[in-house]
């Protein structure tokens, strides 16, 4: 079965008690269990990732390479500032998904850029855990061939 890297970034370990205004109150662990179930139907295996760290991010990009065939991506706060996440992604060059549980374009001014969003296929934001599904939805399809990269 081909596999699907989920990389979630800082304090996402915190979801559920983080900001819930924002993130709702469903836990990182609840959001991957729902992955995982919805991975096998359809017909992907999951490898999940959190680090509250820059370079353990890239690390996990780069360790992606000849092991998934996609990316699901929540950079969280290094969306914004990291240019190295944006050129692991280009140095691997797996299709990628970039995910937000908020609108960040409905937020500070500073989260209304990206510097991964035009290095990935596409991004699904605003929606919550929801999001997430959506992502891992859209990175099975390109897997299988059934989206474009
Ligand atoms: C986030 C949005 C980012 O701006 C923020 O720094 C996060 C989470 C989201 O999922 O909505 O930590 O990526």
């Amino acid at each position: 079965m081909p596999t699907i890297l989920v990389l979630h970034g800082p304090n996402l370990n915190l979801l559920g008690t983080r900001e819930p205004d924002f993130y709702g109150t469903e836990t990182l662990e609840e959001i991957n269990g729902h992955l995982e179930s919805l991975a096998a139907e359809l017909g992907v295996d999951l490898m999940v990732r959190q680090s509250n760290h820059e370079g353990e991010l890239v690390e996990a990009i780069q360790q992606a390479r000849g092991v998934a065939e996609a990316i699901v991506i929540n950079p969280a706060a290094y969306t914004h500032t990291s240019v190295a996440i944006r050129d692991a992604l280009l140095a691997v060059g797996l299709p990628a998904v970039e995910v937000h549980l908020s609108n960040p374009h409905r937020r500070e001014e500073f989260r209304h850029e990206s510097l991964i969003a035009d290095v990935v296929v596409g991004t699904v934001s605003g929606f919550g855990p929801v999001s997430y599904e959506l992502a891992l939805r859209a990175a099975a399809a390109i897997v299988r061939k059934e989206l474009a990269p």
